[in-house]
């Protein structure tokens, strides 16, 4: 079990990666981690990420109230608090503004092909959503049609924010969603993008439940049986206990599961 050094070292470790990488500029992004249930660490606000130290990482509780701490929490608290609300096996949470992931954020195109066998198996796609003000319930809001389905979302005309049942696995999420961005901007420059088609998506989920790869994942998008009782990616996910989000998911799911029980 880490120290409560080592979490806090950690974090400035993971925002001075973020800040070289240059998926944040000054003094953007936060992050945030999870000890207990009413126990969390989180970066200050209006501080670099970069140039953090032990000393500056903030206690606060399950309603990103200061527990301890010299500094204030980030802005950007009542997000990271809405998604352990509602999802436990989330234990870390990282926000960053990774320029290419960013732009299509900003052009309203969400990364949703399937081109890359690392990008569908860590993150799938990733959706776009709605645009908020920075530090109010807005983007807290705007994360819930997606928040039990996927690990890394793009904040409208924003950033990025990413999810892990540990801080090193939400921060390889964002840097996959920055380099599945670069190689979706790189292949559209290029033109002539082809997808890895349905079939093959069906090995990739069973992979992916195979390597215990943990959180949420949305499946193939693009399946050609995708909500239908035939559909190999959707029941091949480990997160298949996730809530359908909308009605005709639920539909579907149900009717799934009654097809299953009849052919047994
Ligand atoms: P904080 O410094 O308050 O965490 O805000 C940075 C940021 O990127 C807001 O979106």
């Amino acid at each position: 079990m880490q120290s409560v050094y080592e979490i806090k070292k950690e974090i400035c470790d993971i925002g001075s990666r973020i800040y070289q990488k240059g998926f944040v500029a000054a003094n953007d992004g936060n992050i945030s981690v999870k000890v207990g249930p009413n126990e969390f660490y989180c970066t200050p606000t209006g501080v670099s990420k970069g140039y953090m130290t032990p000393d500056m990482i903030i206690k606060i509780d399950a309603n990103g109230n200061k527990i301890e701490g010299k500094l204030n929490p980030s802005s950007e608290i009542k997000m990271h608090m809405r998604v352990y609300q509602e999802r436990p096996d989330v234990n870390s949470v990282v926000h960053a503004h990774p320029p290419i992931a960013t732009a299509f954020a900003v052009c309203n195109k969400p990364l949703d092909l399937h081109i890359l066998p690392e990008a569908i198996l860590t993150v799938g796609t990733v959706p776009i959503c709605d645009y908020g003000t920075p530090s109010t319930m807005e983007i807290p809001d705007s994360l819930m049609p997606y928040i039990q389905k996927h690990d890394a979302f793009l904040l409208k005309n924003h950033g990025a924010l990413t999810v892990g049942n540990t801080l090193t696995k939400a921060f390889f999420v964002m840097d996959e969603v920055e380099y599945f961005a670069k190689i979706s901007m790189l292949a559209a420059q290029i033109g002539g993008i082809e997808e890895i088609p349905c079939s093959e998506l069906v090995k990739l989920m069973d992979l992916r439940k195979k390597m215990q790869i943990p959180g949420m994942h949305p499946g193939c998008q693009k399946c050609d049986f995708r909500n239908t009782p035939k559909c190999m990616c959707k029941d091949n996910l480990p997160a298949a206990k996730a809530c359908p989000t909308a009605s005709e998911d639920l539909v579907a799911e149900i009717t799934r599961k009654v097809m299953a029980a009849m052919c047994k």
